[in-house]
């Protein structure tokens, strides 16, 4: 059994859902995978947790944390400068970010990506900001330094996407992405069909802890915007900047719309298209009224789905994927598990 010192950066809903199920599941996965999946380190943006010199171990500080405990007022949590400090003085093996998306700068996830990489570490990302600005940069100093870098969390997580295109369509050329890869706003267009207001649908989207605090980034179509340009890069090594991808959200969609729509038999979805022609890579986000024989038109509440058009496989679409914490977390791990190279 070889054992890989796994640090976590960011403890918040997908970090703690990440270190939960590291807890549930280090034996079998060691029993099926021959590996020990150890976290050796939790970092959020001021303390630092140590798995070797900690007096309270992970289990007991996810279930202080779930009956209103905070994490820095945990035995053996030391004030640290964030994920930066923990990345120079921890050894391990592979990083796990689960910092915020900030979709200006990309910070802090990026210099984190970047340190870790530099320090021999492995990279795993539910953070979709340091790869909007650094995907080419980061993949190639992860591979000059025969490392790996995997993205999967932050390109629609729970969905596979990448992963799909990398192993199941190898060897095909594909001309088209085109998804619902929002899962907060596609509960809201389920929602608005079934006659809710658009305030109720996001109320109750963030009572059910799918749509974030503040939704902006889902709602806007921005994140859908985000996952589309970093999936093209990843397949396509294209150089596909956000500002190129004229992005429509789903604020402005009128509930006639919706209705007219479910009169036709058809569907309103917010659709993210990538394709690629002889003039280059292209993208657009924005809703869409689809016929009900798009199997996208099929993809209901927080249920993300994609279609990828091959030469030689023809269409084919994954509809699924948990949006939420957990699933981001079942993604991280997996991710983890394509890096340490085990398989069932
Ligand atoms: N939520 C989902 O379902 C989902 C799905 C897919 C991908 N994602 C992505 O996953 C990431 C995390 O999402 P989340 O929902 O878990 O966010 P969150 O609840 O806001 O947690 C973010 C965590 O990052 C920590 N952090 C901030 N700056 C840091 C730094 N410099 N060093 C170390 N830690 C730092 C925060 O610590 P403090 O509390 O100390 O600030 C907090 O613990 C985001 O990039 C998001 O886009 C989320």
């Amino acid at each position: 059994v070889r054992t890989r010192r796994l640090l976590l950066n960011g403890f918040g809903h997908v970090g703690q859902a990440f270190a939960n199920l590291i807890v549930n599941r280090r034996k079998a996965i060691e029993t099926r995978y021959g590996v020990d999946l150890e976290l050796t380190a939790i970092a959020n943006s001021s303390s630092v947790w140590q798995s070797a010199t900690a007096s309270m171990p992970i289990d007991v500080i996810l279930r202080t944390i779930r009956s209103g405990g905070s994490f820095a007022g945990c035995p053996g949590v030391h004030p640290a400068a964030g994920g930066r400090w923990a990345i120079e003085n921890v050894e391990a093996d592979v990083l796990i970010e689960a910092t915020p998306t900030d979709l200006s700068t990309g910070e802090p996830g990026a210099a984190h990506i970047r340190a870790a990489l530099a320090r021999g570490l492995h990279a795993v990302t539910a953070a979709k900001g340091p790869l909007v600005f650094h995907l080419r940069e980061l993949r190639t100093l992860a591979s000059e330094r025969g490392l790996q870098l995997r993205i999967g969390a932050a390109t629609a997580a729970a969905l596979p996407t990448i992963d799909l295109a990398e192993s199941c369509l190898a060897g095909t050329d594909i001309s088209r992405i085109k998804g619902v890869l929002n899962g907060t706003s596609n509960f809201i267009l389920t929602e608005l069909a079934a006659g809710q207001s658009y305030d109720q649908a996001l109320r109750r989207a963030q009572q059910r802890g799918i749509a974030e605090a503040d939704p902006t980034l889902d709602v806007n179509g921005h994140d859908t915007a985000a996952k589309l340009v970093l999936i093209a890069a990843w397949i396509w090594d294209a150089d596909l900047r956000l500002r190129d991808v004229p992005t429509v959200g789903i604020v402005g969609v009128a509930p006639s719309q919706i209705s007219a729509a479910a009169k036709a038999g058809s569907k309103v979805k917010l659709i993210g298209t990538a394709w690629r022609d002889p003039s280059g890579v292209h993208a657009s986000v924005g809703p869409e009224t689809l016929s009900i024989m798009d199997p996208l038109a099929h993809v209901e509440g927080a249920d993300k789905g994609v279609t990828f058009t091959t030469d030689t496989m023809g269409e084919l679409t994954v509809i699924g994927g948990k949006s939420d914490p957990t699933g981001a977390a079942a993604a991280l791990l997996r991710d983890v598990l394509r890096i340490t190279g085990d398989r069932a």
